[in-house]
């Protein structure tokens, strides 16, 4: 049997006809970016995620660096992230020439929040956090202690679209809840298709405006914009899919636990979730010592795996030039060499998942 990391074509099969539907209709319109179905969509994630504004972009990092700019945040300003997150939440920082100061994570793979306070200076602006693999992140403490130091809260919800941390969605803690809708994600478009959501009017006005070329009204430009437009396909086919938001998420936390009860193996650190937090399991991430061995011996039984993420950012090449060394952040370091995520996917069955199981139990 073959076991793929992800298998996208299973979810569109659940609900193809509403698919097609929507796609037949943009393609119909012949309106095809920015228009009745891109408001729509943002509609129905506000009441999703319980906040006031949504402005839909082009993809999750364009939400990042748009939140980053339109806080005013820019050439040496800091701005506090975990250590072992995805490279493009700390390209939001560096993409404005702001400085990112890295902290390490926690046990649960999200950022440390007891390690905030020490790294703040005269020049921190924000913290910026990542609720990885789908975890919501300690966030009554994260946000007492950005509002205690007047920071910004940036949120990047890439990987955590309906999950809530004490019952309140990832997302609405912040001034920005920055959001990719990349065909992988849980809520995943068939393109790249990104969004942010805010309370803050002043903000949200902001970024609307960033994304159409920094004007309001057309050819009247009142900012140095971008194109960072949701097209109409995308936003129809999300609106599609976010009506099953939840079923969709509640496959796979029961995939999650299937994985929870049938491995046992000493070699393999499962995954672990935070009281008050939950996981809508975009990722589900074990850990192992010897984990090239293990994958290659997973591979060898024909089932694919994925390490999110090999490097972490602080040692990447393209961020030599911030002078960091190895050992400087050593849980991020070991999270680098252990981790390994599985195969997960909505539609995967149980005789799939128990195939893994077995190869996993008999490393
Ligand atoms: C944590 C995180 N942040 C940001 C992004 C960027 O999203 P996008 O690929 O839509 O630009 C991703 C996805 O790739 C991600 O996983």
């Amino acid at each position: 049997m073959q076991i793929k990391c992800n298998v996208l074509d299973r979810q569109f099969q659940m609900h193809q006809e509403e698919y097609e539907e929507a796609a037949l209709r943009v393609l119909r319109s012949g309106w095809y970016i920015l228009g009745k179905e891109v408001e729509q969509f943002e509609e129905a994630f506000v009441v999703y995620t319980g906040r006031k504004y949504c402005v839909g972009l082009n993809s999750g990092l364009d939400a990042l660096i748009m939140s980053v700019r339109a806080l005013g945040i820019g050439a040496g300003d800091e701005v506090i992230v975990q250590a072992n997150t995805y490279i493009a939440t700390v390209l939001g920082i560096t993409e404005n020439k702001a400085v990112p100061v890295f902290i390490e994570p926690d046990e649960y793979f999200n950022m440390d929040a007891e390690q905030i306070e020490q790294a703040i200076t005269p020049r921190t602006k924000a913290v910026m956090v990542t609720h990885l693999y789908g975890q919501a992140s300690n966030m009554e403490r994260i946000a007492q202690i950005a509002e205690k130091h007047q920071l910004a809260l940036i949120e990047d919800c890439a990987q955590s679209h309906g999950a809530c941390f004490g019952g309140k969605m990832t997302g609405s803690f912040g001034i920005s809840g920055c959001f990719s809708f990349y065909p992988t994600k849980n809520l995943g478009a068939f393109g790249d298709a990104g969004a942010v959501v805010t309370d803050d009017k002043a903000f949200a006005d902001q970024i609307r405006m960033m994304r159409n070329y920094g004007s309001r009204v057309r050819y009247y430009n009142e900012i140095e914009g971008l194109n960072s437009r949701l097209d109409e396909m995308q936003a129809a086919l999300l609106r599609v899919k976010l009506k099953y938001m939840d079923e969709l998420n509640d496959e796979r936390k029961k995939l999650a636990a299937v994985y929870d009860r049938g491995i046992k193996n000493d070699k393999i650190i499962l995954p672990k979730v935070r009281n008050g937090a939950d996981s809508i399991y975009h990722q589900y991430v074990i850990r192992c010592k010897g984990r090239e061995k293990l994958q290659k011996f997973l591979q060898e039984r024909d089932i694919q795996t994925q390490i999110h993420y090999p490097i972490p950012p602080h040692l990447a090449d393209c961020y030599r030039y911030l002078g960091h060394e190895k050992g400087e952040f050593l849980l991020a370091e070991q999270y680098a060499r252990e981790v390994l995520s599985l195969p997960i996917y909505t539609g995967m069955t149980d005789e799939e998942q128990q195939y893994v199981i077995a190869a996993l139990n008999a490393f």
